[in-house]
């Protein structure tokens, strides 16, 4: 048990239809994209844990096995640490570990890389403690870890890590449905602005407090666009895709989440030939993505550039949780 060496990877996201309205109740669609985040996870013979992770600032971190649950995780390592400390305290196991994690995007665009991140852990740590946990599973481990972490969050981004595609979701994983999707033409513009979610949770919260009949007829509303994608997903027809995106982005206008940025990269991504365009995520920041035909790409491009954008280059309908190397498996 102790020379198991496994590496896990798990991909980013981004929210298609129905951020913040599928945190009351309504469906969202998100896909996953093919940027991942890789864990390598080994246990040894000392009661310690030792993280590398550094992409968030941590080159080494150690914490002594008893001390889980008993002290304060640093920031970048703490969805890592809680899901190990869930799951130790869940199945009634525990060991000293070596963990490294890698990315391959910065945390800044709002790929969901802590969602990602507390995926892998779960996984390896199934896989390193032999105990069978199936994806329902390892989403209600990885949702216990992210609500524990951060009070606040739907877990459609755990969705896309554990299952990948794109998938149709409710709050809490009460639905999760595979979309057949052949192809997302879409173009991915990071606004250079980092978004806070737990902020724009917040106002929304507020709005609907405040001012319940109109922020109730935004979700409804957007629940209608979310349900009428699905359906222009699997029929791949985009120019309905693209009005449905338009009319979404509005509703976030309404729940003043996006702001002058993602708006101007949204308008001038449309004017250079795209589909339809809006803001992906909470707001606030992060990307907008626009749904473009081959014949524009290069023109959406620029557009989204010259509206002070940074074009990243993703691929969709990813794969989801995987692990891609195990040692103690290759030996045996
Ligand atoms: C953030 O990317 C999307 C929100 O709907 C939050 C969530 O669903 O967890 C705002």
């Amino acid at each position: 048990m102790t020379n198991h060496t496994l590496t896990v990877s798990a991909p980013g996201k981004l929210m298609l239809f129905g951020e913040h309205a599928v945190l009351y109740g309504k469906p969202c669609i998100v896909t996953a994209v093919d940027q991942r985040i890789r864990l390598k996870a080994k246990i040894i013979n000392r009661e310690i844990i030792n993280i590398s992770a550094p992409q968030v600032g941590i080159k080494k971190y150690t914490i002594k096995v008893s001390d889980l649950g008993k002290v304060e995780y640093p920031k970048g390592v703490k969805f890592l640490l809680k899901a190990v400390e869930i799951f130790f305290k869940k199945y009634k196991v525990g060991s000293g570990l070596d963990l490294e994690t890698k990315s391959e995007f910065s945390s800044l665009f709002g790929f969901g890389s802590s969602s990602a991140v507390t995926v892998c852990a779960v996984k390896a740590l199934s896989k390193l403690f032999d105990i069978e946990v199936d994806n329902k599973s390892l989403f209600d481990i990885a949702y216990q870890t992210v609500l524990s972490v951060q009070g606040v969050g739907s877990g459609f981004d755990l969705a896309a890590a554990i299952w990948g595609g794109t998938i149709f979701f409710e709050n809490g994983g009460k639905k999760i449905e595979p979309i057949n999707v052949n192809n997302l033409p879409i173009v991915v513009g990071y606004s250079g602005i980092k978004a806070d979610t737990a902020t724009l949770v917040k106002r929304v919260a507020g709005l609907h407090k405040k001012e319940r009949e109109k922020a109730d007829k935004i979700f409804n509303s957007i629940e209608k666009i979310v349900k009428q994608a699905k359906l222009a997903l699997e029929d791949t027809n985009y120019f309905k895709l693209g009005e449905l995106m338009d009319q979404n982005h509005t509703l976030l206008q309404k729940l003043a989440v996006s702001i002058p940025r993602l708006d101007s990269m949204a308008v001038s991504a449309k004017e250079a030939g795209a589909f339809g365009a809006k803001l992906s995520g909470a707001g606030g920041g992060d990307c907008m993505i626009a749904l473009t035909p081959d014949k524009s790409v290069r023109k959406v491009k620029k557009a989204i550039k010259n509206a002070g954008g940074v074009v990243l280059n993703v691929k969709f309908n990813a794969e989801g949780v995987k692990i891609t190397y195990d040692k103690s498996k290759n030996e045996s």
